[in-house]
């Protein structure tokens, strides 16, 4: 029989997480609100990432809490399968009506990694409803995250989140990633060079045929490989070519979705609609996982044919529309808009970017970037060991009151939309602070 103290840390196997550094030194947080947490040893910091990008509306919201109780003392569970409740329904109707024109359907996950693979199998399963059986290639791109799952690692292009995991899906390629530096160094906003870089799918479609490649995905924005913002003219070059040759292109806007850039989605940020798009994290201001999926009613109404008893799509989860979760979610969407979340991200935003681009030539900057309230700085690594001297950033950050996320040499920040400016000033403040201080 094992024999552990509650407050053992041995047996958690953290995940994304440095476990024998974090055990012998841990980071715990115990409370939350507004715009901080709360630390074990009764320290405020300051949520300078929203959580993992997901609490967009800040935490401890009270309709948020409120409608989860409510919910959770009314009815727990619901079956997902051949049974429906009425908040699932309630919450795909928000959905589509903020969502871009075209939107019409949603499917309900628990995470982005499950919204990826739904909106991959989607795409397979929408082609051969259409007898067009032999599109079964997927492209996604270098650098891409799409979660953790074989689909989502098969098309991501972050190397430590794919090599040790075997030979993944078969006919998947990659688009080159959209990083220039040379060309696009402490750019605001969205870079001017690499839209030509869209252009790759053409060699892609050039070389396996375009009838056999049923689906592109990308992050409309990249968030978890370090912020790299679509060159201008990119997305819709990538748009124009996926429709000319009939390949489905799938927006990731895990991050994206819910207000990070300033509206809705990336979708309507860019003005490009794709044909399907991933959600997740800020659906719920990431109090209860759930994720969804949308598409276009063309799509939709593919797999609406045959006999009416029979299941259209041989896919979903145990908790897919979950009633807490879409609770959350109805509560989450209608905090967004009450308090204008989105257009006070938008408002933000320059003040945001000042702040961040206030930083070039601290020590070990080498670039910066930013859209939204959403920011990058990239640190000169250490030669030798790559991902030390951000994690020491990261750290160091940590013990000023402020919790900023890294990303190989990179840091990333996301804070919460309901920030304030005293506060951006002092994330500023926090990383000067820390660059002047760390090796
Ligand atoms: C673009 C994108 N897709 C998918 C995911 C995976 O989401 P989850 O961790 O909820 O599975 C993430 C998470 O950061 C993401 O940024």
């Amino acid at each position: 029989m094992n024999v552990q103290s509650p407050n053992d840390l041995n047996a958690f196997w953290m995940p994304f997480t440095a476990n024998r550094q974090f055990k012998t030194e841990p980071r715990m947080f115990v409370a939350a609100d507004g715009m901080y947490y709360t630390t074990s040893d009764g320290r405020q910091v300051l949520d300078g990432t929203a959580g993992l990008w997901c609490c967009n509306a800040g935490h401890k919201r009270p309709k948020i809490v409120e409608a989860v109780q409510a919910q959770v003392a009314e009815m727990d569970y619901a079956p997902a399968f051949q049974m429906g409740h009425p908040k699932a329904f309630e919450l795909a109707n928000k959905l589509v009506n903020m969502a871009p024109e075209g939107m019409e359907h949603v499917f309900y996950t628990n995470s982005g990694s499950e919204s990826v693979e739904t909106a991959l199998k989607i795409a397979l399963a929408y082609h051969r409803a259409k007898g067009d059986g032999a599109r079964s290639r997927l492209v996604g791109r270098e650098r891409g995250y799409h979660g953790v799952n074989f689909g989502g690692i098969s098309v991501g292009g972050i190397v430590n989140n794919r090599r040790f995991f075997g030979s993944l899906l078969t006919g998947v390629d990659h688009l080159p990633h959209t990083h220039l530096p040379e060309q696009n160094k402490f750019v605001r906003g969205q870079p001017e060079h690499g839209a030509h870089l869209a252009d790759d799918l053409e060699r892609i479609v050039a070389l396996h045929g375009a009838e056999t490649i049923a689906a592109v995905i990308v992050e409309p924005m990249a968030g978890s490989t370090g912020v790299l913002l679509p060159p201008k003219g990119y997305l819709e070059r990538l748009r124009e070519i996926t429709r000319k040759h009939g390949i489905l292109l799938i927006f990731d806007e895990v991050i994206t979705g819910f207000g990070r850039l300033g509206s809705s989605f990336a979708a309507e940020h860019f003005g490009v609609t794709p044909d399907i798009m991933v959600t997740a994290k800020g659906l719920t201001n990431g109090v209860i996982p759930m994720g969804a999926v949308m598409c276009t009613a063309e799509i939709h109404d593919a797999f609406m044919n045959g006999p009416e008893h029979v299941i259209e799509l041989f896919h979903g989860y145990t908790y897919s529309g979950n009633p807490i979760a879409a609770a959350a979610g109805i509560a989450t969407l209608d905090t967004y808009r009450e308090e204008g979340l989105f257009e006070r991200a938008a408002e933000l935003a320059p003040y945001w970017e000042d702040m961040l681009h206030g930083l070039k030539g601290l020590p070990h900057v080498i670039d910066i970037r930013n859209m939204g309230l959403i920011g990058a700085i990239e640190l000169e690594p250490i030669a030798g060991s790559p991902t030390q001297r951000a994690f020491s950033a990261f750290l160091a950050a940590y013990d000023k009151g402020l919790l900023i996320r890294t990303t190989g040499d990179i840091i990333a920040m996301s804070p919460p939309l309901i920030i304030e400016k005293d506060e951006i000033d002092r994330i500023g403040e926090t990383l000067k602070d820390v660059l002047t201080s760390i090796d």
